[in-house]
């Protein structure tokens, strides 16, 4: 497998270096809000952030690429990045628009990343990249879906692809999946109206909306059955598997305190706390290696217990 270093290396080449960006997810906007748990979620993990109590949350929208400059309008993957604060530790959710993630390992990740640069050699590199993965063939449609143009942040699904175990109060593990579910429903463009929009429409338009009203995701846990795959983010589970309603997400405003003055804002996909699990999946386990690599390359601070202040 490609180590951390040279999947950010790869990464890099693919959308270039931008000094204090982060390698994928570059242009953003952070916001505020709090997150208040369900009851059924209080019975399916004994996790404290997911008790009854409303917890504080920073989110952070994104689109997928690695180049800042970018506009909006571009085909793209979008990022919902969400930070609970629960009582007893942070409670990282990171998620895409797209229902899988289209590649089952790292190194083909880093293929098809590689297969989509754009110049002359495209025409070759994408056929024969898909030619070695015939599975990435078979998600390209939903995939093409999730890179339209959405109408605004606040009108995506969002999936976060990994299962992580939620341990119940008398002990059992489930398998979950999360996904947000918008309150104000699901809307992409066109690729002229979304130009026309402007290059920077997606955080004007969360600008607007957040002055009129608050945006909110319904965090919905897909619970997996014996034998559903745990370690693969491109493999569905059947539809038919139970979805229980575990929170309401209510983002209420920008954060623009966030940073800046050395504040280091850390979205960990492998961040969790006591009654919440990590699956084997070993795109998950990487994931934090790559970040670390990233946040290094962009902040200068090195990850782990010397730093604690990468949060
Ligand atoms: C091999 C797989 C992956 C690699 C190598 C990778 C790499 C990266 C890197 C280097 C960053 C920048 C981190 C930083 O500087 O803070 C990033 C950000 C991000 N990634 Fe991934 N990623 C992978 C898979 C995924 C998956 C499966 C999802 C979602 C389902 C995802 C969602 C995100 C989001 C939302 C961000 C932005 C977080 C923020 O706003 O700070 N990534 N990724």
């Amino acid at each position: 497998m490609a180590t951390p270093e040279h999947a950010v290396d790869v990464i890099n080449e693919r959308f270039g270096r931008h000094p204090s960006t982060r390698a994928l997810h570059a242009k953003g906007t952070v916001c505020r809000g709090t997150f208040t748990p369900t009851a059924a979620a209080a019975g399916l993990t004994r996790a404290r952030v997911m008790q009854h109590e409303p917890v504080d949350a920073v989110v952070r929208f994104s689109n997928g690429g690695g180049n800042p400059e970018d506009p909006d309008w571009a085909p793209d993957v979008r990022g919902l990045a969400v930070k609970l604060y629960a009582p007893d530790g942070h409670l990282d959710i990171s998620a895409q628009n797209a229902p899988r993630f289209p590649n089952r390992t790292v190194d083909s990740f880093l293929e098809m990343l590689e297969a989509t640069a754009p110049g002359p050699a495209a025409l070759w590199r994408m056929p024969l990249f898909l030619a070695r993965h015939p599975g990435a063939a078979a998600k390209l449609p939903g995939n093409l879906k999730a890179v339209r143009p959405p109408a605004s942040y606040a009108t995506l699904r969002y999936y976060a692809v990994h299962a992580f175990g939620w341990i119940a109060p008398d002990g059992q593990r489930r398998w979950v999946r999360y996904r947000w579910r918008p309150e104000a429903g699901q809307q992409t463009l066109g690729l002229r109206s979304a130009r026309a929009r402007g290059k920077d429409y997606l955080r004007d338009e969360l600008v607007e909306r957040l002055q009129r009203e608050p945006i909110r995701f319904t965090l919905e846990v897909q619970i997996a059955r014996d034998g559903d795959p745990t370690d693969d983010p491109a493999a569905a589970w059947p539809d038919d598997r139970e979805v229980v309603d575990a929170g309401t997400l209510e983002v209420t405003g920008l954060d623009d305190s966030r940073e800046r003055d050395g504040d280091v804002l850390v979205f960990d996909p492998t961040r969790v706390v006591d009654g919440i699990e990590l699956s084997d999946d070993p795109v998950l386990r990487f994931r934090t290696h790559a970040y670390s690599v990233s946040i290094e390359r962009r902040s200068g601070v090195e990850r782990g217990a010397e730093a604690p202040d990468a949060s």
